[in-house]
């Protein structure tokens, strides 16, 4: 369907990007706006900063139809569209202090200047993970006299899609949020809503405060389910023959519980439940209220990292000259991000000791190299990552470790001591092995 509307986005990253392209692909004119400039020469070439599946291909053809542009030209954006989604990036503080809403700010001054230049109304839907209150306290503020004389229109329309898949979460969304305290400007929203999807979802409509606190409720939630699973692990652990893989797919028959997000692992990782986890216990703080058990998902998350730690002393692989073949860097399957991964933790623990690391990752190589250039070693293939080492410890639960066999590590570790935190493969298989997984009671 071709719509009556015609978007930017503004922030180009995973969030802003997917979006963009996808409101491309679904026929709407589309104009991305980033302060980067080299990011959007890359764009303009359709080459995308980050792997996503099916990105690449939908960027080009869109490229190809003309139906997305880039731009640093904020102006030129806003004159040439009725609707900007708001997606730049609320990373913490490097202090502690919280939420970094500076990029917000900067962003929304810049719109707030171009609408002055525009006869038409604007609307702004801020996608960005913002804080409750973010919208009363600082953006309204700025946007006051334009709202008053009827020329923007803002609304809070938080974004729920994970990486790996955002594609599809943006095609088939679980629901749509809308906070407004404006008629105009939700209606606008649910109208393009009704061009982009022909029969939306469910849109919850809700106050501003509402909707902000909806993600960060959202995000916290998932990772008290990782947090709560790696709980069990741990007794699990304590318990010979026990293992949580099979409390979890028995809790997870009752759909009160659910099956998803009960995978036992290192721990979350990724740029948004650490981050967000974090935000909800400062803002919590903030309002007077103790985040107990915001907190108690934060250290058993901190926890997992010593697990795995503490198996490998068991082990006696982290003495002087022994090798350690990390298999897995990215964050979770299905990307190349490394940010706040439990590998980047593992590894810099690592360091520490005067051993030998190799790594392996079928996609995010390059970005950790980023991260530790020489101070380990980088391998091509697992095979050859897991050659005369001493430890392995699998970190991502890639399909191509998931058909590892017991003799792949036998035939080539100099020790074939394995620590298996992603729960990849069979542990039948290992049986007399030295093989330690988490949440496994052996
Ligand atoms: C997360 C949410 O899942 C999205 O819904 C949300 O929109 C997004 O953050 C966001 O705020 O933008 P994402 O960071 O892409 O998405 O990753 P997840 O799939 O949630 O995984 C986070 C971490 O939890 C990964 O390290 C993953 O390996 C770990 N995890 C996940 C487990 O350890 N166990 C599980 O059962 C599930």
């Amino acid at each position: 369907m071709v719509s009556r509307y015609r978007i930017s986005v503004m922030g180009l990253g995973f969030v802003g990007l997917s979006l963009a392209v996808v409101n491309a692909r679904n026929g709407f004119d589309t104009i991305g706006v980033d302060i980067d400039r080299m990011k959007i020469d890359r764009l303009r070439a359709g080459r995308p900063d980050f792997f996503e599946p099916g990105m690449d291909d939908m960027l080009r053809d869109s490229i190809g139809q003309k139906r997305i542009r880039f731009t640093t030209d904020l102006d030129y954006a806003i004159r040439n569209s009725e609707i900007t989604f708001l997606t730049v990036g609320t990373p913490l503080k490097d202090n502690g202090g919280g939420v970094d809403l500076s990029y917000v700010k900067g962003a929304v001054g810049g719109i707030a200047l171009s609408v002055k230049g525009k006869k038409d109304f604007h609307l702004l839907a801020v996608k960005s993970t913002i804080p409750p209150l973010t919208m009363k306290k600082l953006i309204l503020p700025v946007l006051d006299d334009l709202i008053e004389d009827g020329r923007i229109g803002v609304v809070v329309n938080p974004e729920f899609l994970s990486e790996g898949s955002a594609v599809e979460d943006l095609l088939a969304p679980h629901m749509i949020v809308i906070g407004s305290s404006d008629k105009r400007s939700s209606l606008m929203l649910e109208e393009y809503y009704r061009d982009f999807y022909g029969t939306p979802p469910e849109i919850i409509r809700t106050d501003v405060s509402t909707a902000e606190l909806i993600k960060y409720a959202y995000n916290a939630f998932l990772a008290t389910k990782i947090s709560f699973i790696n709980s069990i692990s741990a007794i699990c652990q304590e318990i010979p023959d026990s293992d949580v893989n099979t409390v979890a797919r028995a809790i997870g028959k009752d759909p009160r519980i659910g099956p998803q997000f009960l995978q036992a692992g290192p721990g979350f990782g990724g740029s948004c439940l650490p981050k967000d986890l974090a935000g909800l216990i400062r803002f919590s703080q903030a309002v007077g209220k103790r985040p107990d058990l915001f907190q108690a998902v934060k250290e058993v998350n901190d926890k997992q990292l010593k697990t795995i730690i503490e198996m490998m002393k068991k082990q006696g692989v982290l003495s002087k000259g022994r090798i350690i073949a990390v298999l897995g860097l990215a964050f979770k399957s299905g990307t190349d991000d490394v940010r706040e991964a439990v590998s980047v933790r593992v590894v810099e623990e690592l360091l520490g000791y005067e051993l030998r690391i190799k790594v392996h990752d079928p996609m995010a190589l390059k970005n950790f190299e980023r991260i530790f250039g020489a101070k380990v070693s980088y391998s091509a293939t697992a095979h050859e990552c897991l050659r005369g080492s001493d430890c392995c410890v699998i970190l991502t639960d890639w399909d191509g470790y998931k058909n590892l066999k017991p003799g792949d590590f036998s035939g080539v570790m100099r020790s074939s001591n394995i620590i298996d935190a992603r729960r990849a493969l069979d542990a039948r298989e290992f049986l007399g092995m030295s093989f330690n997984a988490v949440g496994l009671g052996s």
